[in-house]
Parts: C-alpha cells; sequence; structure tokens
C-alpha cells in the first residue's frame, strides 16, 4: 500500500477537490464573466490604506490584530450591530469552514439545496460530515424542507447560481423550526431588494455570512464577514485561524466598508446593467432567471445548446460559467459586467446564434 492511501483520510482520499471557475493569466485579453467579481476596481481608499500600512515601517514585521478588532468595530457600526456580534475571515469561505469545524460532529449530517454554492459537499466531506442534498424545488416551487436530524444547513441567499431570494419569512420558518445551525450564506446579499440580517437578533442559532469578494471588488484580499449572536460568535472565534486576516487585508478591507458611497454607486451601476442585460438577451430569445445578484441564468434559444455558446464565446474572447451538472446544464450563469463588456457581449451572441453556432 502506497503512503498516500495508507496516510491520507479516507475521506480525503475519496472526494474530488474544488473546482474554481477559470481564472486567467494576468493580462490576458479576456471579458471575465465567469467568477461573479466586480466589473470595477474598489473604493480609491483601499490603495490608500493599504500603501499607509505598507511604508509603515513596524506593521509587516508584526503580527496583525488577531481579533481584526477594528474591522469588527466597522463592520458593526454599518450593520447596526455590536462587534461581539461580528467574526471576520479569510473569504467566506474560511468562515462556511469555520461553521462546519465549531458545530459539526463526523457523521452528523450536513445539508443544502441543489443547486447552491458547490463548495458547501466538498468542506462537509473534508470534515467528515454526512451530505444531505435536497431539491430545490418541489413541484417546481420552493419548500419547507424536512430538516430532522440534520445539525447544519446552508442557505445560500440569494441563491447561486439561479439568482433568487429566499424571503425573510421562508428564513424565519426554517430558522424556527430547526433543531441545528443555519447558516445564511448572503455573498450576493448587497444585490439584492432584501436581506436577513436583523435575524440574527431573534435567533441564537442562526449566522449570515457576508463577503467583500463581490460588492465591494475585493475578492483578492479574501475578507468575508459573519454576523451572528454573540454566544455563537464566541466559539466561532475559537476555532478561525488566530491570525486569519493579515494585516494588509484588515486595512483594505475596512477603508472598503467605511466608504459606504462607492459601495452604493457600484452596487447601482451592478443592478443597471442586470437590467439592461436582461432584456437585451430576452429580446434574443432567451429565457432569463429574475436575479437579485450580480449575475444572470440564463437559457439560450431552442436549437442553441448552452455548452455550445460556452465554448463559442470562449473562442471570442468571452468567458461565462457553464456548470456540466444535469439541473444546470441547459443554461449559463454570465455575471454582469461593464457597459463596454455587456455590449460586446451581446454583439457576440448576436453573431454567434446567426451563424448558427449551434449545437
Ligand atoms: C454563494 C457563495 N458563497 C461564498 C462565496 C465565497 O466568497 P469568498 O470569496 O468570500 O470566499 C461565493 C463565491 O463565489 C459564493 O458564490
Amino acid at each position: 500500500m502506497s503512503s498516500v492511501v495508507k496516510f491520507t483520510r479516507s475521506e480525503v482520499l475519496e472526494m474530488a477537490g474544488y473546482v474554481p471557475g477559470r481564472q486567467p493569466a494576468p493580462g490576458s485579453n479576456v471579458i471575465k464573466l465567469n467568477t461573479n467579481e466586480s466589473p470595477f476596481p474598489p473604493s480609491p481608499k483601499v490603495a490608500i490604506a493599504i500603501k499607509k500600512f505598507l511604508l509603515d515601517d513596524l506593521v509587516l514585521r508584526r503580527y496583525p490584530n488577531p481579533q481584526s478588532l477594528k474591522l469588527r468595530q466597522v463592520a458593526a457600526a454599518i450593520n447596526g450591530c455590536k462587534s461581539q456580534q461580528v467574526i471576520v475571515g479569510n473569504g467566506s469561505d474560511e468562515l462556511l469552514r469555520v461553521s462546519l469545524d465549531t458545530f459539526v460532529e463526523k457523521d452528523e449530517q450536513v445539508a443544502f439545496f441543489s443547486p447552491s454554492y458547490s463548495l458547501y459537499p466538498v468542506l462537509t466531506r473534508i470534515r467528515g460530515g454526512q451530505i444531505k442534498s435536497l431539491p430545490l424545488f418541489r413541484d417546481g416551487v420552493i419548500y419547507q424542507p424536512d430538516l430532522s436530524g440534520v445539525k447544519l444547513f446552508f442557505l445560500t441567499t440569494p441563491n447561486a447560481p439561479l439568482g433568487f431570494s429566499f424571503s425573510n419569512d421562508y428564513i424565519r420558518e426554517l430558522a424556527r423550526g430547526f433543531n441545528g445551525i443555519l447558516v445564511v450564506d448572503e455573498a450576493y446579499a448587497d444585490f439584492a431588494e432584501d436581506n436577513a440580517l436583523a435575524l440574527v437578533n431573534e435567533f441564537d442559532n442562526l449566522v449570515v455570512l457576508r463577503t467583500l469578494s463581490k460588492s465591494y471588488g475585493l475578492a483578492s484580499l479574501r475578507v468575508g464577514l459573519g454576523f451572528a449572536a454573540p454566544t455563537l460568535i464566541e466559539q466561532l472565534d475559537k476555532v478561525r485561524d488566530s491570525y486569519n486576516l493579515d494585516g494588509l487585508a484588515q486595512a483594505g478591507a475596512q477603508a472598503a466598508l467605511e466608504d459606504q458611497d462607492y459601495l452604493r454607486k457600484s452596487v447601482a451601476l451592478v443592478i443597471d446593467e442586470r437590467q439592461h442585460l436582461s432584456i437585451a438577451l430576452q429580446a434574443l430569445g432567451f429565457k432569463v432567471e429574475p436575479s437579485q445578484t450580480n449575475f444572470i441564468f440564463v437559457t439560450p434559444p431552442r436549437g442553441c445548446s448552452a455548452a455550445g455558446l460556452q465554448v463559442g464565446l470562449e473562442k471570442n474572447g468571452i468567458l461565462v460559467r457553464y456548470f456540466p451538472d444535469p439541473q444546470l446544464a441547459h443554461g449559463l450563469r454570465i455575471s454582469i459586467g461593464t457597459k463596454a463588456e455587456m455590449g460586446q457581449l451581446i454583439n457576440v451572441i448576436e453573431i454567434l446564434l446567426k451563424n448558427g453556432d449551434r449545437q
């Protein structure tokens, strides 16, 4: 038996790793609409804060604040809660993992709807939990799932990759009837009409996660925020890495959060483009799922396969996301870009449809 087989945990040996969307080399001449990053740079105040940090003789030599104290205070002030209700993570991905490590024992059930964020099953396997994947719709509509025996439930709202939101009434009912921890993953909430943040004051089994990777244009900095009752945060806090956010990330994220005017403007531009793109694609015969996010999920017109269209777009330097999962293989997820990028996307799609690039 090889060392790899002998020493690797069976859960790890048997699982497939997470496959992130393609990240072309910096400087590649592509329109990147495949991983829901912001089409806009972050607030200019972020670069100023990071430069200031780098020029300080001492700070790179020393460990950063282990609790990310200032950042938590700013996140709390902006969201109208106490800093004891906030945890920050190295991306919200870290907070998903910390949630599992804090609450889920080996072989306990972890549930989520399918389709939703494809990292959940990977993290659950690593933790040694049992995956309970639930259909997103029953008879074509959303429903309250039976969560008996489930320890932790990941609810993605707005849903990725379809883009619709669950209402707070729905989330309340779910949390109320659930004898476990409900993690509400709100990665795209800044683009939505409503969000579930206030529910952390109502339920002591509910965690809300946010990220600076999408609306704040800071995917590379890796900063996620978690909100929950102080009693839950206290436990989560023990499980994260002790210096989980480096000093640059703390400084940059704080500056980004403090510039809420900039956030509002970027978000408004994305929502505007989302509307324009949806209308333009509908006019070309696409079915467009209504979206509360910075992406749309679209089904191409009859005779045009999603997989074929994705390849055609890629040949023309435009990256969009195709999911081979049978529940999603009929469509494509397209991140919202700048007005110019959306114009080019529509032109290329028109040409591909006209040329009969239909597979
Ligand atoms: C639903 C959802 N949750 C979490 C994340 C991860 O965000 P972060 O970059 O903060 O790790 C993503 C990223 O695509 C996502 O789509």
